[in-house]
């Protein structure tokens, strides 16, 4: 199999067991395509974008005692993964031109991602619905929609969703904790540290295609697109070891702490 009939099957299937599905351990690359860049991805009806306002809301965290909160709070993170797999998907088909070497490092974050959408699913399941039972956002695909270029995806996701997830990851770990679900915390503590990872997949791969002489930060905030800003990249409670993990300089991670929340 090819990286891209593997990121087609990940953006365009309908079957959610067939975007799930891992990708051989080995792809070949030597024919990336054309670029493509569809405005939805395929999705089982029960999966499709609900329309904005109609998909349930993150329940509180003093709520996490209940099973069925928590089973809703998984819902939403189960489709906050998929989102993030088909993103990923979407940049291999759209800038088919990317080097070899991200594309391949791409998929193995996107291995990552199906495996964080299925314990999300599991954890979702454990609370006697199903995946696709609730209305689902379309909050982080659409964001995906502006991108016009790699550094704009590293800047929008690496760079911001997940790195804000370093934060909430662990604060719903300790919500679910405390609700007497070690199972729940424990997935949370998983993607916490692969998500370590996937922030320094993006900073490396930012610094290698910045241009010469632009520091992070200035190429950062150049390839962010409004509403999406600094202060989106953290989450509750901040985790500067977990950035400092991720190869972030402190001045960066000074800048992301400090940042004003409508700048
Ligand atoms: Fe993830
Ligand atoms: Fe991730």
């Amino acid at each position: 199999m090819r990286v891209r009939e593997f990121a087609e099957r990940v953006l365009f299937s309908e079957s959610l067991s067939e975007k799930l599905a891992e990708a051989e351990p080995q792809l070949d690359d030597d024919d990336p395509g054309p670029p493509v860049f569809p405005e939805r991805p395929g999705r089982p009806p029960q999966l499709e974008f609900a329309a904005p306002r109609t998909a349930p809301r993150m329940p509180a965290l003093a709520a996490m005692g209940q099973l069925e909160q928590r089973s809703i709070a998984h819902h939403i993170m189960a489709n906050h993964e998929l989102q993030a797999l088909e993103v990923m998907a979407l940049v291999l088909c759209g800038f088919p031109d990317a080097p070899a070497d991200f594309r391949q490092g791409m998929i193995e974050v996107m291995r990552d991602e199906q495996r964080h959408t299925r314990m999300q699913m599991e954890r979702v399941a454990a609370g006697g619905i199903v995946f696709g039972d609730l209305p689902v956002n379309s909050y982080i695909w659409t964001k995906s929609q502006k991108f016009t270029c790699l550094l704009d995806y590293l800047a929008g996701l690496p760079l911001i969703f997940e790195m804000a997830n370093l934060d909430h990851s662990l604060v719903f770990a300790e919500a679910f904790q405390r609700g007497g679900d070690n199972q729940g915390a424990a997935v949370m503590r998983t993607i916490h540290s692969d998500e370590i990872e996937h922030v320094r997949f993006g900073i490396e791969w930012l610094r290698k295609l910045k241009p010469p002489g632009q520091s992070d930060w200035d190429t950062f905030t150049t390839h962010l697109h409004w509403p999406i800003r600094p202060a989106k990249a953290r989450g509750g409670v901040f985790q500067r070891a977990a950035r400092l993990a991720a190869g972030l300089d402190p001045e960066f991670i000074d800048r992301i702490e400090s940042a004003e929340a409508d700048q």
